[in-house]
């Protein structure tokens, strides 16, 4: 079972994450980042950024890999996340731009970008921290419900639902694309470390289902059931359909991790 931590709010919620990242990258300053977008992540971006900057800490040996990219948009499209990732974090870090990794959306055949992008992470060694968001029917990346529970990077169509989730960052007269190119479940439960993050409560069905409920591909995230070192850090909100809610908030009160000193 994966550490459950429950934080007052969303903000505490992004602050906890962000300080997880921070750790990793003192103690292994060419840490391998597996980043994630959608709006839970901007607070956490932003306080990554934020107190980087006041700790002067260099992501200069840092590489990066995000999760997935929509078919169809290049890189420089507004919407794309290649874009996205830009303007909440690349730019306002020293990273190295050819370090930051991302499936290319505009590639001629998605398929065999897919394979390549999936080879690039092993070759460069992997992932050692995975960040993760989580979909209101149970995604991780645009791993839809139905993915298979082996699956490695490759194209996925996306659920109405999540169409209609992402709606809100195109503008009203642009078309939310169908597909994307997604790290697998597989390719996902590889990395060495992985914190899903998840506030509101309209992700509260999500995260009982991925933590409570059965390992299955009608909820992709709960596999993570099965990760050796998975965090889930959510809000009271998020939190609030659990039903072993209390155990967890007396394991970590406040969203802390404690340890057993002997
Ligand atoms: P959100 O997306 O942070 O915008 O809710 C999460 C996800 O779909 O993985």
């Amino acid at each position: 079972m994966a550490t459950i931590l429950i934080h007052h709010d969303a903000v505490s919620a992004a602050s906890a994450t962000a300080k997880r990242l921070l750790d990793l990258l003192v103690s292994k300053p060419d840490a391998s980042l597996g980043l994630a977008t959608g709006g839970t992540m901007e607070q956490v971006y932003a306080q990554l950024i934020e107190r980087a900057r006041g700790m002067n800490l260099s992501f200069a040996g840092v590489k990066s890999f995000n999760l997935d990219e929509y078919i169809g948009l290049n890189a420089d499209h507004p919407q794309s996340y290649r874009t996205t990732m830009s303007k909440l974090l690349f730019d306002h870090i020293d990273i190295k731009p050819e370090n930051t990794h991302l499936p290319r959306g505009d590639a001629s055949d998605p398929a065999e970008e897919a394979k390549r992008y999936e080879a690039m992470i092993a070759e460069l060694g992997g992932i050692d921290l995975q960040l993760l968001g989580i979909g209101l029917n149970g995604h991780i990346g645009f791993n839809e419900p139905s993915s298979s529970l082996g699956s490695r990077t490759r194209i996925k169509k996306l659920a109405r639902s999540t169409m209609a989730a992402n709606r809100r960052f195109f503008k009203p007269d642009e078309t939310v694309p169908t597909h994307a190119l997604t790290m697998g479940i597989a390719t996902i439960m590889q990395a060495r470390k992985i914190i899903l993050l998840a506030t509101g409560a309209s992700k509260a069905d999500a995260v009982a289902k991925a933590l409570e409920g059965p390992v299955s591909t009608s909820c992709p995230a709960s596999i993570l059931q099965f990760h050796p070192d998975a965090t889930v850090i959510v809000d009271e909100d998020a939190a609030s359909k659990l039903e072993l809610r209390d155990f967890y908030e007396s394991i970590h009160p406040g969203g802390e991790e404690v340890y057993f000193v002997k």
